[in-house]
């Protein structure tokens, strides 16, 4: 018998929690971005539950905007650089995936390579990059710049960084280091190649002074939206994570991004696509509702208009009454914000006459992720019908409020997908490809 297609299921971990407003919370933990022993705990929970990964998002500087309304709002502001967070947390587990987040637009290939080879090494086969390219505008004056490269150009870098990466990553073959002491050799230089890579964005010789990694190469995950984001992670990455909150256009994703693959000479089954999901659990569908319109209660106006701001073009809203509609002289439809989001965000006020309240509560809670609210057998429902219907492969379960929402989603939500079958009850294998399916990349110079 063949065992049933079954969930993936990421812990995706901001440090107090996902929702914008956390940390206010009684039961966030409220120092979260500087203590290790809270994402030790929450790690271990996670794997407890059989979580597949644990992943972790990054910026390459604070967040910047109104510092009045920034002084509300600790995410970004202060919290580990993932890798360094991961390597620790990689001695106190044995099986769960870590997940790290580095930009290709402020990096080096060799250092990112050579700091995920020891990742890889150090957790025994369990690391995972998270390749992104940066689009905030705060990070070049961290690295010597002014601003960021075009859109194109920063996807034409992260393509030949990960390219580099993956010749790094190969310098060794996986029987290249002899250890023999009778021989006196340490290792077959036959079996240790340069790369010599000369390309438009970076001149490597290589070789990595770390062995190849346990996995081949660590898991490939990637977040870009676009046309040319997409075409990036079909060709390259193994785990895409997606803002969906719709099942209409979560298919119609999925099978974009599955359709997208054969160009590149890959499977579908190469790539596992899991959006964000935010879980509100409660008891019964009214406790789970009240837990939300609480959290919702949170947000702090000057943090609520500094959310709403960007998406309708960086205007002041910071004297704005939240309790009254935005008024129509506030929207200017030529400014140069993204489309999609502009224009969800002004159809709030014109079509839906919504308060500012009222706006930056639909809006700014989670972001544009998608939030779910009910008790533990209506969220196992709605991941279900997503899961069976071609939406998704798994999902990067996104905490309101941590530590005690991903202690909830696994007391409660987990059992019901594990009875359900959806979830695995045990760990398949040790390295987190064996967890994905994913197969093991065999390197360029293997023989046979
Ligand atoms: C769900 C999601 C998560 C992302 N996480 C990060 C992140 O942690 N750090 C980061 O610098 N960029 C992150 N990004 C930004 C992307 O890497 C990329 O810069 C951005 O989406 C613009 O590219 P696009 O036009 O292809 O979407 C994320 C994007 C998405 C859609």
């Amino acid at each position: 018998m063949t065992s049933p297609r079954q969930m993936k299921l990421g812990a995706f971990f901001h440090p107090t929690g996902h929702h914008v407003a956390a940390w206010l919370h009684p039961e966030a933990q409220i120092d979260a971005g500087t203590n290790f022993r809270h994402y030790a705990q929450m790690t271990q929970a996670a794997e407890r539950a059989k979580f597949d990964l644990v992943f972790l998002a990054d910026a390459a500087a604070t967040r910047a905007g109104n510092i009045k309304a920034l002084r509300r709002w600790p995410q970004y502001m202060a919290y580990f650089e993932p890798t360094t967070l991961l390597s620790g947390l990689a001695a106190l587990t044995e099986r769960i995936g870590l997940v790290a987040t580095a930009t290709t637009s402020f990096n080096d290939p060799y250092s990112i390579a050579r700091r995920y080879a020891s990742l890889d090494h150090i957790s025994g086969g369990r690391a995972g990059w998270n390749v992104v390219t940066s689009s905030n505008q705060a990070e070049p004056f961290n690295f010597s710049q002014e601003k960021l490269l075009p859109h194109a150009q920063r996807y034409a870098r992260a393509r030949e960084f990960v390219e580099v990466a993956k010749g790094l990553w190969d310098s060794w073959e996986d029987d290249a280091f002899l250890r023999d002491r009778e021989q006196a050799l340490y290792f077959d230089p036959e079996k240790l190649h340069a790369l010599n890579h000369q390309g438009e964005y970076f001149a490597v010789r290589g070789p990595l002074n770390v062995a190849r990694p346990p996995q081949g190469y660590p898991v490939l995950v990637q977040a870009g939206a676009s046309d040319t984001g997409r075409d990036f992670a079909a060709e390259v990455a193994e785990i895409v994570f997606t803002a969906q909150t719709e099942l209409e256009g979560a298919r119609a994703f999925y099978a974009d991004m599955k359709g997208r693959m054969a160009k590149f000479g890959r499977p579908p089954e190469a790539l596992k696509i899991m959006p964000g999901l935010n879980p509100i659990i409660g008891r019964t569908e009214e406790e789970a509702r009240e837990k939300h319109a609480y959290l919702q209660s949170l947000i702090h106006p000057d943090v609520g208009r500094e959310l709403l701001s960007p998406e309708l073009g960086g205007i002041d809203l910071s004297n704005v009454p939240v309790d009254e509609p935005l008024p129509e002289r506030l929207i200017d439809d030529s400014v140069e914000a993204s489309k999609s989001t502009f224009q969800r965000v002004a159809d709030m006020a014109r079509k839906e006459k919504l308060t500012v309240r009222q706006m930056y509560e639909r809006y700014g809670g989670a972001r544009g992720q998608r939030t779910v609210i009910g008790t533990p057998v209506q969220i196992a429902d709605q991941m279900e019908e997503w899961f069976r219907t071609g939406a998704v492969d798994g999902f990067l379960i996104q905490p309101a409020v941590l530590p005690s929402g991903l202690d909830e989603f696994a007391a409660t939500v987990v059992p019901e997908l594990q009875r359900r079958g959806l979830f695995r009850t045990e760990y398949e294998g040790r390295t987190l490809r064996e967890n994905l399916g994913l197969p093991r990349p065999a390197g360029r110079y293997a023989q046979g």
